[in-house]
């Protein structure tokens, strides 16, 4: 993978490999107006409108800007309800990048979830995965089945200086499947760039052992390729086997070795919407009949063809090893800059964005008190910055009412793909700081309205104690009436 190297080694810092050719304007309201936002929308970041942003961290998804590229396949179209051109070309496109010959469309990751979980998840069983994602497991648990998480003990370790802490721990993925047995497991369902302990990859070792033990046991391999993207690039450049092996040739050797790839394209492929791919024509026609069912006729699953078109192009994009490593490299600058000023980051970078670690921000607090959010609160506070909360609240209760307690409390600071500039990371990177020099000031969060299902999309909560005017106060102090 090529570098540009600077003349002067101590201004080395991230470039991007692309232009910018549409813009939109930003306000930064001042630092009242933000305390009032955010109380307004019940310290949930989900609940703030987008004009009060200044910088918007919340997702990677659906906000990844387009090339020109894809913005020029949207103009042709081809609205046919049956039959679609841009449905052959959406094909074709899996079948090139992803050697799969199948494929099954629906208008984003969590339909593909819910698919999948009516098809192939029966009451009482259970999928195995390495790590769950928030919507994947509302689809299993809904349809009565149940998730067993086997992430190698590193991927909770906050810190490490392993490159891929998505790894499933095979001497556990052996042992449940022995202890469960075969008619018991619905699926063993892989994770690539696992989300919610901070975007970490799996090895391309990892995933095609536990295709194999899975192969042998006979059961059914799913991979969630929504975060593939960045998974690519890491294996490439972390992993001594694939240094000299294209990002197409990983990608056809990786999806190869699955039963089913199913994906966001609001993450892969910088678009909107969702796909089920497969070599195997009897699993997808047992999902078949779900697609007209829930989604749309089996052309268009829901998708606008617009972003069909986007998605066909942003899928060769992703074979391009100098567009896909934008989103690490800056990840990666980021997380630097805020570990070397002693902010607790999770390490190392992963793909997605970068993520605090709240637990040691409020090393006093309780998991009850919602740290994570807490964080999220007062980020919003200090900058208009937006990140999303993962940890205790984005947890279901168990069924008893009690807390489920996060393993990580972390505040996600996304990246969408080719969106952001330097400067603009630089000004995440100095309010990070100050938030965590101002760390003691800060308290916890109450739940004052919380939805029974997907309450951190919805519920509202209160500051426990005035820290948020004290947080307002300081930075007038330290700001004076600048924004
Ligand atoms: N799988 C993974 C790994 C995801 O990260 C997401 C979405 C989905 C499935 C569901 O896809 O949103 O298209 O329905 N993640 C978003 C996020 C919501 O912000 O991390 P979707």
């Amino acid at each position: 993978m090529s570098t540009v190297k600077f003349y002067r080694q101590e201004h080395q810092v991230p470039l991007e490999m692309h232009k910018v050719r549409i813009v939109q304007k930003l306000f930064l309201p001042t630092v009242e107006e933000r305390l009032k936002k955010m109380n307004e929308a019940g310290n949930n970041t989900f609940l703030l409108q987008n004009k009060d942003i200044f910088i918007d961290m919340l997702t990677d998804s659906g906000v990844n800007a387009m090339s020109d590229n894809q913005q020029a396949a949207m103009f042709q179209a081809d609205d046919s309800y049956a039959g679609s051109e841009t449905c052959n070309r959406l094909k074709k496109a899996i079948k090139d990048t992803m050697g799969l010959e199948h494929f099954l469309p629906a208008h984003q990751g969590r339909a593909c979830e819910n698919i999948l979980a009516e098809a192939f998840v029966k009451p009482g069983q259970v999928v195995l995965t390495n790590f769950h994602f928030t919507t994947t497991k509302a689809h299993i648990t809904r349809v009565g089945g149940s998730m067993i998480e086997l992430v190698a003990a590193k991927g909770l370790d906050p810190v490490t200086d392993d490159p891929f802490k998505g790894d499933f721990d095979i001497d556990e993925l052996k042992k449940t499947i022995a202890e469960l047995g075969t008619e018991k497991i619905a699926f063993l369902r892989i994770e690539t760039g696992t989300n919610l302990i901070g975007g970490q990859p799996v090895s391309m070792a990892n995933m095609l052992e536990v295709a194999r033990i899975c192969k042998e046991a006979g059961i059914m391999t799913v991979m969630d390729a929504s975060l593939l993207q960045d998974n690519l690039y890491f294996i490439k450049v972390r992993e001594e086997a694939y240094k000299n092996k294209s990002i197409l040739d990983i990608t056809h050797e990786l999806c190869a070795a699955m039963d089913i790839t199913y994906f966001s394209a609001r993450k892969l492929g910088f678009a909107r919407g969702g796909c089920i791919c497969s070599n195997d024509n009897e699993l997808i026609r047992k999902m078949m009949e779900y697609v007209p069912l829930f989604e749309g006729f089996l052309t268009y699953g829901g998708m606008e063809v617009r972003s069909m078109e986007a998605i066909a192009v942003g899928l060769y994009e992703t074979m391009d090893e100098e567009i896909i490593n934008q989103g690490p490299i800056f990840i990666e600058y980021l997380a630097k800059e805020l570990h070397e000023y002693g902010v607790p980051v999770v390490l190392p970078a992963g793909g997605l964005g970068v993520h605090l670690n709240a637990s040691e921000f409020f090393p006093n607090m309780s998991h009850g008190e919602y740290p994570a959010g807490a964080l999220g609160a007062a980020m919003y506070i200090a900058g208009g910055i937006r990140g999303m909360e993962r940890g205790t609240i984005s947890e279901q209760r168990e069924p008893d009412g009690s807390e489920r307690y996060a393993e990580l409390e972390l505040l996600r600071l996304a990246c969408p793909r080719r969106v952001f500039t330097l400067s603009q990371l630089k000004y995440v990177a100095d309010r990070v700081k100050w938030v965590w020099d101002n760390r003691e000031i800060i308290g916890g969060l109450k739940f004052v309205e919380e939805p029974a299902v997907l309450r951190f999309f919805f519920g509202r909560l209160a500051p426990i104690g005035d820290w948020q005017e004290k947080l307002v106060k300081k930075f007038r102090e330290d700001f004076g009436d600048s924004l």
